[in-house]
């Protein structure tokens, strides 16, 4: 089996007395879309503060292509490739789109070698986003799903070998969503990164990823092909209902 680009190894992070994450082993290799999804309160968000070190976790390793970066600072984890997005949306809206994604590649700095060196400048990046013809507009003028799409863009910007999506769908409309599954899976499949994309829109994403992990309470539940997990009786119980997901009709699980 091929050495896992990004993996925690039973990671666990406590706040107080609560378990956030407890144990739980996950991992994307080179170029896989994976899907992370579960209940409110499951612990997703928290594994991905652990795996781009935004957090330390309590027990376990993080390992980046090999390397255990455990305990490193989120630079550190950049520097080896690994960027990410948060659950709260974070573009400059008083700058433009160009200079929101010019910001990232500097911050990125320019020492970055990864899979997709062509995407350094803010153009190439906004046009790969289709919103090219939008450079010069203010981000905080864009709609909410094309401010979705420059926060991808920003962490592009990183140039990633992996790409941590925590909810960049939430609140779209289903066509909107649909879009940005699209642009989701070209980052993989034209750019060559990882993606672990936290969604609640579990249909959609179910129908996009090679492997859906679920949480549930801090642990994981099931790890596998998305139309096993969708079957599988503990993630109907905890999370999926009883109509499942994937047959028409199924039910997109939305943040309340
Ligand atoms: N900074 C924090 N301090 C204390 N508890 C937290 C903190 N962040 C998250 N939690 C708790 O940890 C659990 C997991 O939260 P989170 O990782 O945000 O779940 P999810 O992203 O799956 O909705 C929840 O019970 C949440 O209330
Ligand atoms: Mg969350």
């Amino acid at each position: 089996m091929p050495e896992a680009l990004l993996a925690a190894r039973a990671v666990t992070v406590r706040f107080g007395g609560l378990v956030a994450v407890d144990g739980v082993d996950l991992e994307a290799r080179h170029g896989e879309l994976v899907g992370l999804i579960g209940p409110n309160g499951a612990g997703k968000t928290t594994l991905f503060h652990a795996l781009s070190g935004v957090l330390a976790p309590d027990a376990g390793r993080l390992l980046v292509a090999g390397e255990d970066l455990t305990g490193s600072a989120p630079h550190v984890f950049a520097a080896h490739g690994v960027a990410r997005t948060f659950q709260m949306p974070r573009v400059f809206r008083d700058m433009s789109a160009e200079d929101n994604v010019r910001f990232a590649l500097q911050f990125a700095g320019r020492t970055r070698r990864h899979a997709h060196d062509a995407f350094d400048d803010a153009r190439t990046i906004l046009g790969f986003l289709g919103l090219g013809a939008a450079s010069a507009v203010a981000a905080g003028a864009l709609t909410p799903a094309r401010q979705r799409l420059l926060e991808i863009g920003m962490a592009l910007g990183a140039r990633p070998r992996v790409l941590l999506l925590d909810e960049i769908a939430a609140g779209l409309t289903p066509a909107e969503l649909e879009t940005c599954a699209q642009l989701i899976r070209r980052v993989r499949d034209e750019l060559g990164v990882a993606v672990i994309w936290i969604e609640h829109a579990v249909r959609v994403l179910m129908s996009h990823v090679e492997r859906v992990a679920v949480l549930h309470q801090g642990r994981k539940i099931a790890d596998g092909d998305p139309r096993a997990v969708a079957k599988d009786a503990a993630v109907i119980e905890a999370y999926l209902g009883e109509e499942g997901v994937g047959s028409e009709g199924g039910r997109e699980r939305r943040v309340a």
